[in-house]
């Protein structure tokens, strides 16, 4: 027996046992141990689950429900994450392996994003256009339908209130499979949305693989959107698939973000973001800060002071209130982790700290935050998103050499640079090719902030009002009131 048990997904407002009759076994990445069992969704759950989306939009949840109704059941959800905080971040720590200080806080983020999208729901407005006097001509935005929504493994409760809160706030019903690697809390979840009340169907939760529920959610002719957080190899696929009733897609992949210190930044504060963001979340996020610019004056000093630092961090247990980093989630990703630092070391970039695995540690998929030093920006070290708490740092001399360095890959999530100079700021600032830019801080992200890559970084953008628009269709309407006889050129 495991220690936590699912046995039945969520439906159509019910828990029903997969039709696939088979499990997901979710490992604890501390321990290596199956500590969890949850019904896995096949290609019957997946439409069952389409099906019952459906019909909710056939519902009240659209002909009855006002906007300012859907706002308080984001409220309601929202508070119910609040009071259930501890649990669930107790719940993530083991099956995603990131410390309790983080999962809490993951929580509470999720709180304000949906208190966030629970304000916009009434706020969701189209516009009139002044065609002509004798006309009305005016928008709607209308939800786009169902949404299927595909999460990754690396921040679960988060992601998922990025998802549900503009898709639910415009009024869609959402298929929300999370990763096979992370299946809990998305349970836990399900549990609080029927709490919350909202109808059934509008939300339902089917854990699965994605090349089986994934593929099924993507290649869905009754699917209207498909929002994905993940690799940009899924979601090439994912859009090949999506072109069966070509879906509206929401793509938000990896990065390998440069973070520019030039020679005049406040090289304290500097020291400390750059720490942080390279390293949280054991290097598992999207907007790691893993490629790290530093002007050649300040180069020598400033990589011994953040190799110093990363070699500081504690990396424990998830649930130990002294832990830094935890483990990584997988053994697939300590294992690509692994490969992307022996590459570094033939490729010939200077190993300065980390590399190995802690010390103390038999068993659990941990590994040591690495730094590398004299990185070629051509290399792969350089260029590929690791998803492990490994560092590149480059030298630059110039601000047009750090631009140049800092838009040479192929993904454009976020950007940083710090610098005393505010024309240099701006100058930059324009320069780069990213989604998101920070001065003198790394990658704010907020809830009424537009998220989203440039480049292989993604499509379209999460949150803000722009979210929003991505969750509706636009309809156009035109109410002619002329009274003169219309133009005809058929006449005789
Ligand atoms: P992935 O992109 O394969 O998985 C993300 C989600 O997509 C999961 O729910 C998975 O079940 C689903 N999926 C997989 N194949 C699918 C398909 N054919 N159709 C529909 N859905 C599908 O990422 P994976 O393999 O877990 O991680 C590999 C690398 O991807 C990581 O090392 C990291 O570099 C990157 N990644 C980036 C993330 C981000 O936040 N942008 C999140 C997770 C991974
Ligand atoms: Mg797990």
């Amino acid at each position: 027996m495991t220690e936590r048990n699912y046995e039945r997904l969520y439906i159509g407002g019910e828990w029903v046992l997969p039709r696939s009759g088979k499990v997901i076994r979710s490992i604890d990445p501390a321990t290596e141990n199956v500590w969890a069992e949850v019904a896995e969704a096949g290609d019957e759950d997946i439409d069952l689950a389409v099906a019952a989306a459906r019909s909710a939009m056939a519902g009240p949840w659209k002909t009855k429900i006002t906007a300012s109704q859907r706002g308080e059941l984001l409220f309601k959800l929202a508070s119910l994450l609040r009071r259930d905080a501890a649990k669930l971040a107790e719940t993530e720590s083991r099956d995603n392996g990131k410390p309790l200080r983080d999962t809490i806080s993951e929580v509470q983020r999720a709180v304000e994003w949906l208190t966030f999208f629970a304000g916009a729901a009434d706020k969701i407005t189209g516009e009139q256009i002044p065609i002509k006097p004798s006309a009305l001509a005016y928008t709607r935005r209308e939800p786009v339908g169902v949404v299927g929504a595909i999460l990754p493994w690396n921040s679960p409760m988060l992601l998922y209130s990025w998802k549900l809160g503009p898709a639910l706030a415009a009024g869609n019903a959402v298929v929300l499979k999370p990763a096979e690697q992370t299946p809990v809390s998305a349970m836990e979840l399900a549990k609080l949305t029927a709490e919350a009340g909202f109808p059934a169907g509008v939300v339902n939760v089917v854990p699965g693989y994605g090349n089986v529920a994934g593929a099924a959610l993507a290649g869905h002719g009754e699917v209207n959107k498909i929002s994905f957080t993940g690799s940009h190899a899924t979601a090439r696929r994912i859009m090949q698939d999506a072109s069966v009733n070509l879906k509206r897609l929401t793509f938000e992949c990896g990065g390998k973000s440069p973070h520019i210190i030039f020679e005049d930044a406040d090289i304290e504060r500097a020291l400390i973001v750059a720490t942080q963001s390279a390293f949280r979340s054991t290097g598992q996020s999207c907007s790691l800060g893993s490629r790290l610019l530093v002007q050649r004056k300040i180069y020598p000093q400033f990589l011994d002071r953040i190799a110093a630092r990363a070699g500081r961090i504690r990396v424990g247990m998830p649930l130990d209130p002294k832990t830094h980093i935890g483990p990584q989630t997988s053994a697939e990703q300590l294992a690509k982790t692994q490969s992307y630092i022996e590459l570094g070391k033939e490729a010939g970039a200077r190993l300065v700290t980390g590399g190995g695995r802690p010390a103390g540690f038999d068993r659990g998929y941990f590994i040591e935050p690495t730094v590398f030093a004299d990185v070629d920006n051509r290399s792969r070290l350089a260029q590929e998103e690791i998803f492990g708490p490994v560092l590149a740092v480059i030298p630059f001399d110039s601000e047009e050499e750090a631009v140049a360095l800092a838009n040479d890959v192929e993904y454009g999530l976020v950007a940083g640079l710090w610098t005393r100079d505010v024309s240099r700021a701006h100058r930059v600032a324009a320069a780069l090719e990213s989604g998101l830019v920070t001065v003198n801080s790394f990658r704010t992200t907020h809830p009424m902030l537009p998220y989203g890559g440039y480049k292989l970084s993604g499509l379209g953008r999460e949150n803000g009002m722009e979210a929003i628009h991505h969750y509706t269709e636009i309809k156009t309407v035109v109410i002619d009131f002329d009274t003169a006889a219309p133009a005809d050129p058929f006449q005789d």
